[in-house]
């Protein structure tokens, strides 16, 4: 992993799908003095994600691929990776499942964050099943990418207590505030040099 000497941020991009509340968080984290990163570019699997208004509005450089040809999206994709010196992509809310190739292309530059206490709950609809399975706690983790979905090193957990009042939306609302505590938190203890 290339660190961030504190001083030169180091040039990230975001890959996102949907709602985009972890990216525009991210966005507003890097403008921060004291963040690690700048974010330079934004992927989007959704032409309609909503964060792509955002993107238009705050003059963020972003590019569209709905990954129908991964093969060929994952190339153009690595390609424009490589023109602009992105060090450092942040899945942010990106539900499309990268080849092992691109994987191995980035490896250990890759953080994704997941809405479970991993290693419980990889996958899909996390929140349903922490509340059909009467979890008493549930929570994030920010992780680095490998092969395997959502198993590649912790690099850190937020966990919060799973109310019997709870239902998957509300705990998905608890969730994504603790998410934009950790990403930044995570972030900055992967890449700051002790
Ligand atoms: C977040 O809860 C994120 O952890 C989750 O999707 C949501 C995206 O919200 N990601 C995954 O489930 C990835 N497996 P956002 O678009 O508002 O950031």
């Amino acid at each position: 992993m290339v660190r961030s000497t504190g001083i030169k941020k180091l040039k990230s991009a975001i890959f996102i799908s949907g709602n985009g509340s972890n990216m525009k968080n991210l966005f507003n984290f890097s403008k921060k003095k004291k963040s690690p990163i700048v974010v330079d570019l934004v992927i989007s699997s959704n032409k309609r994600a909503n964060g792509v208004q955002f993107l238009k509005k705050n003059k963020i450089y972003f590019e569209i691929f709905n990954f129908k040809q991964k093969n060929s999206d994952e190339k153009k994709i690595l390609k424009i990776l490589k023109k602009r010196e992105i060090h450092l992509i942040c899945l942010a809310g990106f539900m499309k499942i990268l080849s092992g190739s691109f994987i191995k292309k980035f490896n250990g530059k890759i953080v994704n964050i997941h809405p479970s206490l991993l290693p419980k709950y990889k996958g899909l609809n996390t929140h349903e099943r922490v509340i059909l399975n009467k979890e008493k706690f549930s929570g994030c983790t920010v992780h680095i990418v490998n092969s395997k979905l959502d198993s590649g090193k912790i690099i850190m957990q937020k966990k919060l207590r799973v109310s019997n009042r709870d239902n998957p939306e509300t705990l998905s609302r608890k969730i994504l505030k603790l998410e934009h505590l950790l990403y930044p938190k995570a972030l900055k203890k992967l890449l700051f040099k002790p």
